[in-house]
């Protein structure tokens, strides 16, 4: 086994100076997570300029013996994209490639690098007034590879689908060095097994993608957002049944927050102003929008004159501009950052069938508060697409060997829970390393059969973010 240091040299000359950093306080960056939860490191990281370099990385660390963690904005939940095998591994960051290879305006497309930063690249549409729909709080970090290699979900989903149903092709380099180019903006093409389908959620495991082309849509220049009081959940999965029927599927968003998401956006972002009078058990955010020649702005204002008359919504402020609506937005994004700032918290991404949904939530929190009396439940998300983050926030006075012993009691009761309901463990952020216990635990005998097929056929040396997802044979 080699030396950090003799890597280190090797990768040096194998690959241009430039890609190949080294520094420990300049790899730190890299290697921890979002939340700060972890801390590792890696032999290097490289920073790859173009398709080719990432090319030529992959087959040094192949000759060296060294695995690949790919990374993209480095926003992912459940560490997916941080070493944790330090003195056998690299991070390859996309950060660099960041280019815009082409907006095809005409034909609702575009073709962009993996590193992208997603919100950037949503502007850069915009300029040619067209709109790219994944939305997400992490926009202003995370990459569209990173967004692809997670399927990511976010606030948009239940009008335009997950990430999958937004990418045409992808580019990938393989974990043998070769450039798989799928990067076709055909919208039918059915020549065999759509092969794009297998790097999309694959989280940096069968390659690393380089490019992706991905479907456009008009740009939604009417948009009208509500902030809305409710008496239960139940009343929302009702609001957001009747919304779809009423508003013709125009509702972009539907966001579902407890009375303490207003409490944790506050404690992230102090001068936030309260945009509702009265305190409600539950409420919602709420967008509809579309361009061209409908009227959103009339489509809310008669939607909610009608849910409010039949007392589903029992009070709702809609957004009279666009900074009222940021203002809006900041509550939904501000919780995250406000949970994070109460330390080490319990995370979750579930989903369940929709009719299950208020059922779900009520149980997994009773069972919480049962088994963890000091700890707080906090239920948010696109409850519209079955999805909830039921998180669990321990005493914030706990020591950090008590948090880590509540969060993992509080992860094995939600999951007893979850498994009674037939739901899924991660409805959206994918499963990296965090999850990786749990998933192998529910994994059916078939679906590891041809997972571990996969893999075996395409990385067979278990070069790609080995550790990540599944524990293959061949790594301990
Ligand atoms: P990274 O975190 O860098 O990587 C994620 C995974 O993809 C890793 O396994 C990595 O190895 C792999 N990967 C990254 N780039 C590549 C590539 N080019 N090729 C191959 N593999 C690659 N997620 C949602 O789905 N919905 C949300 O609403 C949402 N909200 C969030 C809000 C906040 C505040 C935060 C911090 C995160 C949120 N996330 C959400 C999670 C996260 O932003 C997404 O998973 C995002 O898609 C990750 O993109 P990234 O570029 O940061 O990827
Ligand atoms: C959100 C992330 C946590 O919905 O998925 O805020
Ligand atoms: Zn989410």
């Amino acid at each position: 086994m080699c030396t950090s240091a003799a890597l280190q040299a090797s990768l040096r000359a194998a690959l241009t100076n430039d890609m190949v950093m080294t520094d420990s306080a300049e790899m730190l960056r890299f290697c921890r997570d979002w939340h700060g939860d972890v801390t590792s490191s890696a032999v290097a990281v490289l920073r790859p300029r173009s398709t080719e370099d990432v090319a030529s990385a992959v087959r040094a660390c192949r000759a060296l013996g060294l695995s690949i963690v790919p990374q993209g904005g480095n926003t992912g939940l459940v560490l997916g994209s941080i070493p944790d095998r330090p003195e056998s591994q690299v991070v390859l960051s996309l950060e660099r490639m960041n280019a815009i290879r082409n907006i095809d305006a005409d034909d609702f497309s575009a073709v962009v690098e993996a590193g992208c930063i997603l919100s950037e690249l949503k502007d850069r549409i915009a300029e040619k007034y067209m709109y790219f729909p994944l939305a997400l709080g992490a926009q202003g970090s995370c990459h569209i590879g990173g967004n692809v290699s997670t399927n990511a979900g976010g606030i948009n989903v239940l009008r335009y689908g997950m990430t999958r149903e937004l990418v045409l092709g992808v580019e990938v380099v393989l974990p043998d060095g070769t450039i798989f180019n799928g990067l076709s903006t055909l919208r039918k093409d059915n020549r065999g097994i759509d092969l794009k389908q297998l790097f999309i959620g694959a989280e940096g495991t069968l390659g690393i993608i380089t490019a992706v082309s991905i479907k456009l849509m008009p740009f939604p220049d009417q948009v009208a957002t509500a902030l809305l009081g409710l008496n239960s959940l139940d009343d929302a999965i009702k609001l957001y049944r009747r919304a779809r029927r009423d508003c013709c599927d125009l509702m972009s968003a539907f966001e579902f927050m407890p009375p303490l998401a207003f409490v944790l956006a506050r404690e992230a972002i102090p001068d936030l102003s309260m945009p509702i009078a009265g305190d409600y058990p539950a409420y919602v955010l709420m967008e509809i929008s579309g361009s061209g020649l409908v009227d959103i702005a009339d489509l809310m204002e008669r939607f909610l004159g009608g849910v409010m008359e039949d007392g589903l919504v029992v009070d709702g402020v809609i957004a009279a501009s666009q900074a009222q609506a940021r203002n809006l937005w900041l509550f939904r994004e501000g919780m995250n950052e406000g949970q994070a700032k109460r330390g080490p918290h319990m995370r979750t991404d579930i989903s369940v069938p929709l009719y299950r949904l208020a059922d779900f939530v009520r149980d997994a929190e009773q069972a919480v508060s049962e088994a963890l009396p000091d700890c707080i439940s906090v239920s948010y998300g696109h409850v519209g697409d079955g999805n909830v983050h039921l998180n669990v926030l321990p005493p914030s006075d706990s020591s950090p060997d008590e948090a880590a012993a509540k969060i993992y009691k509080a992860k094995t009761v939600v999951n007893q829970v979850l498994d009674g309901y037939n739901g899924s463990i991660s409805a959206e952020h994918g499963i990296g390393r965090l999850k990786r216990a749990d998933f192998e635990e529910r994994l059916d005998p078939s679906r590891r059969a041809v997972l571990t097929a996969l893999k075996q056929a395409i990385d067979p040396s278990m070069v790609m973010n080995p550790g990540c997802q599944l524990n293959f044979p061949g790594i301990s």
